[in-house]
């Protein structure tokens, strides 16, 4: 089966993402019996680019590292849905569009433009964006069925940790009455290093120099990536209407340091934790948790959630280490889910 993709974004997660396809082509071709070729490329200052015969991503890659532009790769393209246009006509058996472009908080725009221009062409989307679900999950839920196409977002909570595609696919007729949990991977890095006497400013440094931390990192100090992301899991699991800016929010800052050391002093942990029940307002809160509660041993980039179902009682899935191959893999997992759903 040919798969066409359509990169929308290729910074860090995205280049993670084709570096990982590249290592992973011959098994998914020997095994999933899938050719995946990138046929289409766009970037807000590297210009846009589509090839039907294929682009070789890790080149593309080396090219925007050291500066250069894609055009070289292909016909230029003029704007995202150029891209989008014209991979969408390509003709192969799957087209998915990769959208990775950056988190607007204000809106979740263009990426919600460009889920739906990607719908809207027959495209299936997959995303680690969380503007699209924590603005307008609702609206692209049902257009992607009513196009019999998938949206799927699962690298915009907790990386490569299957979340969403847990509930789907292993949970049926189970409901989720609440989570809670430590979701953004920054943050908790931060939170550490001031519990061990470190100083916030060249804890968020690593962060940033990891490619962990937003482009714009007050997005996670401020608690607003924390805040989308508990807005895509009370829009999704609760079928709730709200947006990051209907979420309680709090965030850390300096002067965090000396709560986080007063917390260990008193034997707990300073965490950001994220929740939500179902027909309740969730929250992003600095919350002071008792040692033995699964959630304060969070160290570093490690995240967890717990969820709280009507069937199983509390189920915890967590990561220890969170980064951009975790990501990574979540694009390529939901690339996969996508293919497993076109087959069926
Ligand atoms: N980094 C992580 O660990 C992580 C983890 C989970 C989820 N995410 C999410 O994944 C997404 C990408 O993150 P990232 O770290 O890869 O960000 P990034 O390095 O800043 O890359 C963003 C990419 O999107 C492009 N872009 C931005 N606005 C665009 C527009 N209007 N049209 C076309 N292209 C546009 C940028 O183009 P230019 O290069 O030309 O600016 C860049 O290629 C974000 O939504 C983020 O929240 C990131």
């Amino acid at each position: 089966m040919r798969v066409d993709l359509a990169l929308i974004g290729f910074g860090h997660v995205g280049q993670a993402f084709v570096r990982l396809l590249d290592s992973r082509r011959d098994r998914l071709l020997r095994d999933w019996k899938l050719d995946c070729r990138i046929t289409g490329i766009a970037t807000r200052s590297r210009g846009a680019v589509v090839n039907h015969a294929g682009i070789d991503g890790v080149a593309a890659s080396l090219m925007v590292e050291a500066g250069g532009a894609l055009h070289d790769l292909g016909e230029p393209a003029t704007d995202v849905v150029a891209v989008v246009d014209r991979v969408s006509a390509g003709g192969s058996d799957v087209r998915i569009v990769v959208e990775t472009t950056t988190l607007n908080i204000a809106d979740g725009q263009p990426a919600i433009g460009h889920v739906r221009a990607a719908l809207e062409r027959g495209c299936h989307v997959v995303t680690a964006n969380k503007g699209p679900a924590a603005f307008a999950y609702h609206e692209l839920a049902a257009l992607a069925a009513a196009r019999r196409r998938a949206f799927l977002f699962e690298g915009a909570v907790m990386d490569g940790i299957p979340i969403f595609s847990l509930v789907r696919e292993t949970l049926p007729a189970v409901e989720i009455a609440a989570f809670r949990g430590v979701i953004n991977s920054t943050t908790n890095h931060i939170l550490t290093a001031l519990e061990e006497g470190e100083a916030f400013a060249p804890a968020l440094a690593r962060m940033q120099a990891d490619g962990i931390a937003e482009a714009d990192p007050s997005l996670d100090v401020d608690g607003w990536d924390a805040a989308a992301k508990a807005a895509v899991l009370a829009n999704v699991f609760f079928d709730a209407r709200v947006t990051p800016h209907d979420v309680v929010r709090a965030g850390i800052d300096a002067d965090t340091a000396a709560r986080a050391r007063q917390a260990v002093a008193n034997g707990c942990r300073l965490r950001l934790i994220a929740s939500g029940a179902r027909g309740e307002r969730p929250s992003v809160r600095l919350v002071e948790l008792p040692h033995d509660d699964i959630l304060a041993g969070l160290r570093g980039t490690a995240n967890a959630l717990i969820v709280e179902t009507d069937l199983l009682g509390r189920i915890a899935i967590g990561q220890m280490d969170g980064g951009l191959i975790q990501t990574a893999y979540a694009l390529l997992g939901d690339m996969l889910a996508v293919t497993k759903l076109v087959r069926r």
